[in-house]
C-alpha cells in the first residue's frame, strides 16, 4: 500500500489530508478517492463547520452535514482538522446585522465556541480557532469584520481561551493566507501568536493556507525559513488549504507538479510541520473558477502532481 498519506507518515509527518464537502460525499466516484486512507489521513470540512452552517439562528445549532463528514473520517481512521470557529466571512446575518455591543458579541462568540467545540470534543485533532484576522500589512483586520470592529483584537485570545476550555486536547490554530513566505503578514501572524500567549491563552499551531499560483511558488528555502520562524515561537505549523492555481484553458501541469513538490519538500525539512492539507483533491470541486489547481482532474484521473508529491516525500 502506498499513497500521499502513507509517504507523508513515512517521512515523519502526522498526515497528508484533504478538504471534503457534502458534494464529495454525494459523488460516489469522488468519495471513493476521499475514503482511501493511503492517500488521505485527514479531512477538513469545506463549509459544514462554519458559523453560518452550525448556528444559523441564535442559539440553534445544526451539525447534520458536518457530522456525516466526521463519521466517514472516523470509519476510515482519518483525523479531522476542524474549520473554522471565528472568521469574518460566512457569519450569519443575525450576528452581523444585530448591532450587538462588545459584551454581548463576546458572549455570542464564547457560546458558539463552547457549543461547536463541545459537540466535537475528542473528535478534532485540531481546530482553526481564528481565521484570517490580519490585513495584508500585518495589522489587525477591522474593516469587514464584525469581530474586529466591535470587540477589537481582544476577540482573538478570548476565542482561544474558550476553545481550550471546551476541548483541552485539541490543537488550537491561527489560520491565514499569504503568510506562507516571510513578509509583513507573516510577521503579523507571529505577533498575533505572541499576543495570544501574552494574554495567557493556549495556541498550538500556525495554519498556512497556501492558496498559491503555478509558476509563482519559487524555492523551498523561503517556505522553510518562514515555517522555522513560527516553530521558534513554540508552535506547530501546517499547510491547511493548499491548492496551486493554473488556468483550465491553458494549464501547466508540469510546473504545477514541481510547485507541489516544492511545498512538500519544505514541510519535510521542518520538523514542526505536522502535515499538509489540500483544499479539495479534484478539479471537479475546486472553489477557484476556471482553474485546475488540484491533484486529480475533473474526470478523477491523477495529474502529474500526484507522483511529484510521492517522490518529494521520498520512499515509503
Ligand atoms: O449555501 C449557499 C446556497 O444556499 C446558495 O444557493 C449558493 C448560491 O451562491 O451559495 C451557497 O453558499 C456558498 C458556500 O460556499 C457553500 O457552497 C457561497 O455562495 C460561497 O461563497 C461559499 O464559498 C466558500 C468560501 O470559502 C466562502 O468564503 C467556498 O466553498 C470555500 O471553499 C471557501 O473556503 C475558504 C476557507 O474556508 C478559508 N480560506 C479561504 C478558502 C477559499 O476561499
Amino acid at each position: 500500500a502506498d499513497g500521499l498519506n502513507s509517504r507523508a507518515k513515512a517521512a515523519g509527518k502526522k498526515y497528508f489530508g484533504t478538504e471534503v464537502s457534502g458534494q464529495v460525499l454525494n459523488d460516489g466516484s469522488a468519495n471513493a478517492i476521499a475514503k482511501n486512507a493511503e492517500d488521505f489521513g485527514q479531512y477538513t470540512c469545506e463549509n459544514e463547520m462554519k458559523f453560518d452552517a452550525t448556528e444559523p439562528s441564535r442559539g440553534t445549532f445544526s451539525y447534520g452535514n458536518a457530522d456525516k463528514i466526521v463519521a466517514q473520517a472516523q470509519a476510515n481512521g482519518q483525523l479531522m482538522r476542524c474549520h473554522a470557529l471565528v472568521w469574518h466571512s460566512q457569519v450569519p446575518s443575525w450576528v452581523t446585522n444585530g448591532r450587538f455591543d462588545n459584551a454581548t458579541l463576546i458572549s455570542i462568540m464564547k457560546n458558539h465556541i463552547a457549543n461547536v467545540v463541545g459537540h466535537y470534543k475528542g473528535k478534532c485533532y485540531a481546530w482553526d480557532v481564528v481565521n484570517e484576522a490580519l490585513n495584508e500589512d500585518g495589522s489587525y483586520r477591522n474593516s469587514g469584520s464584525v469581530w474586529g470592529s466591535t470587540i477589537g483584537p481582544a476577540f482573538i485570545p478570548i476565542a482561544f481561551a474558550a476553545a481550550a476550555a471546551a476541548d483541552p486536547a485539541a490543537k488550537l490554530y491561527y489560520n491565514d493566507y499569504n503568510c506562507d513566505r516571510p513578509g509583513a503578514k507573516s510577521t503579523g501572524a507571529q505577533n498575533l501568536i505572541k499576543m495570544v500567549k501574552a494574554y495567557g491563552a493556549p495556541i498550538h499551531g500556525m495554519g498556512l493556507q497556501g492558496h498559491l499560483t503555478t509558476g509563482q511558488v519559487g524555492s523551498a528555502s523561503q517556505y522553510v525559513s518562514n515555517m522555522q520562524a513560527f516553530a521558534n515561537l513554540g508552535v506547530d505549523v501546517a499547510f491547511t488549504e493548499l491548492d496551486i492555481a493554473t488556468p483550465s484553458s491553458s494549464p501547466n501541469f508540469g510546473q504545477q507538479a514541481t510547485d507541489y513538490a516544492t511545498i512538500v519538500s519544505a514541510c519535510k525539512q521542518v520538523s514542526a510541520c505536522v502535515g499538509i492539507t489540500t483544499w479539495g483533491f479534484t478539479d471537479k470541486y475546486t472553489w477557484i473558477s476556471n482553474s485546475a489547481p488540484l491533484i486529480w482532474n475533473t474526470n478523477l484521473q491523477k495529474k502529474p502532481a500526484y507522483d511529484a508529491i510521492l517522490n518529494a516525500w521520498g520512499s515509503s
